[in-house]
């Protein structure tokens, strides 16, 4: 998402006549964007800001702005602006379409700038921001903005606010326009895609006609998604995705624990005995599927059995790739009062045991895949190998050459697993859709 909004910045500057810059030492301006979602996210951000400072100090009229989730939270502008009095506008995550009306008022004024306005999502304005794609053949399509789950640990809905749903309309001519422009990977995003609808604002289209509708547009792309909340991952959804040869056979979904106890305290309304049943489903459905999740451990209260749950979980179910987090207290969730907070040495020493089990566990499921064919996106050329990623991500180099091309799909037969890379050979030839 921040990625995506990073776009939308550079797009506005894009059409004020700047042009990105090589080297912050020469910029003319500089937009941190940020996150919040986890601590150290937020500290890494104040190191980038603070090493700005002596720039600053020589370029006086180079302009600081500061946008994102962190800057949305209660207080921060002013507490930014005092740690760094020498940012010159902070603005929310939420109305990232407005930049360009910030920088004209400021260039105008020469005043210190908050726009943080936390009751407001500008959505109706996204769809005529220009957007500056740094991938050409990657682009990700918002399909709705905020969230109602109110996870117990998390603060996007606090930062980001309530789910609302974006004109599906909008949706398809902004998709179709990408596909025209020759983008091969298209990516709806939110913070829970399957809730897309729900809010009332589309008539009556879901996440399921969504997805149908555009898998049925004209050209050669894939079509991927995320993120899907397991609650609401619905078997239409499931249908649409097995019977449309566009959609991405490669699904990310949360797990974030394994003790129905902890699921419980996290509020994530979905039992571990729940989750193996839509697992299970989705499996029966979609045998190619490569399944990825993320977990949080060392939330409060989770003890040695909770923590074992989680790592026999992910051993039953065997995900292709699993992002595995430290819980971070997060101020304003209900999680950061919760008084059974787990030491950082536990947090550390589960951490590191998940990531060896997950690591051992990707690393089969990556060799077994020798003998397989994957679609493959060929993406560059090296010296050597033209080389691309399959639908779960993975690169795959590319042994013989002679007929690829990059941006284009090809189905490909993997030959061998090295060094944490796929190997393998063109098919037959180029895949007709
Ligand atoms: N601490 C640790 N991880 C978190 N996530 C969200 N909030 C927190 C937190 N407070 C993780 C969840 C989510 C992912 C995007 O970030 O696993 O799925
Ligand atoms: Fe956060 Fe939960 Fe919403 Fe995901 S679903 S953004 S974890 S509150």
């Amino acid at each position: 998402m921040n990625v995506h909004e990073s776009e939308k910045l550079a797009g506005i500057l894009e059409q004020k006549g700047y042009i990105k810059g090589q080297d912050v030492n020469n910029a003319d301006i500089v937009v941190f964007n940020t996150c919040c979602i986890r601590e150290s996210a937020e500290q890494k951000i104040l190191g980038n800001i603070g090493a700005i400072k002596p720039i600053k100090k020589k370029r006086k009229n180079m302009i600081v702005a500061v946008c994102g989730c962190m800057s949305q939270q209660k207080d921060m502008a002013s507490n930014l602006r005092a740690k760094f009095p020498f940012i010159d506008i902070v603005f929310g995550a939420n109305n990232v379409e407005f930049f360009g009306e910030y920088l004209d008022t400021y260039l105008e004024q020469k005043k210190f700038l908050n726009k943080v306005e936390n009751d407001k999502q500008y959505l109706e304005n996204a769809t005529g921001v220009p957007f500056v794609r740094d991938n050409s053949l990657y682009a990700y399509v918002n399909i709705m903005y905020g969230c109602n789950n109110f996870c117990t640990y998390c603060i996007v809905p606090y930062v980001r606010g309530r789910e609302k749903s974006r004109n599906p309309d909008e949706i398809y001519k902004e998709v179709k326009t990408l596909i025209d422009m020759g983008y091969k990977v298209i990516t709806l995003l939110g913070q829970n895609v399957n809730s897309y609808g729900l809010d009332g604002s589309t008539k009556g289209v879901y996440f399921a006609d969504l997805l149908e509708n555009i898998a049925k547009m004209e050209g050669d792309f894939e079509l991927r998604f995320m993120t899907s909340h397991p609650k609401d991952l619905s078997d239409e959804v499931i249908k649409v995705m097995a019977n449309n040869d566009k959609i991405s056979k490669s699904l990310h979904l949360p797990v974030q624990a394994g003790s129905n106890k902890i699921l419980k305290a996290m509020n994530r309304n979905y039992t571990k005995e729940m989750y193996l049943n839509l697992i299970s489903k989705i499996r029966d459905a979609i045998p190619n599927i490569t399944l990825s999740t993320d977990i949080i451990v060392g939330f409060p209260g989770e003890t040695d059995e909770d923590y074992q749950e989680t790592v026999d979980l992910l051993k039953q179910i065997r995900y292709h790739n699993a992002f595995i987090f430290m819980y971070s207290k997060r101020k304003g969730t209900i999680a950061e009062k919760m008084d059974n907070q787990v030491p950082l040495t536990i947090k550390r020493e589960r951490i590191h045991n998940l990531l060896d089990i997950q690591h051992q566990i990707s690393e089969e499921l990556f060799k077994n895949m020798v003998g397989t064919i994957q679609r493959v996106l060929i993406e560059s050329f090296d010296t050597k190998f033209y080389q691309g990623k399959s639908q779960c991500g993975k690169v795959v180099k590319i042994e013989n050459n002679y007929k690829s091309k990059i941006g284009e799909f090809y189905d490909i037969l993997i030959t061998d697993y090295l060094k944490g890379n796929l190997i393998g050979k063109v098919y037959n030839g180029r895949k007709e859709n």
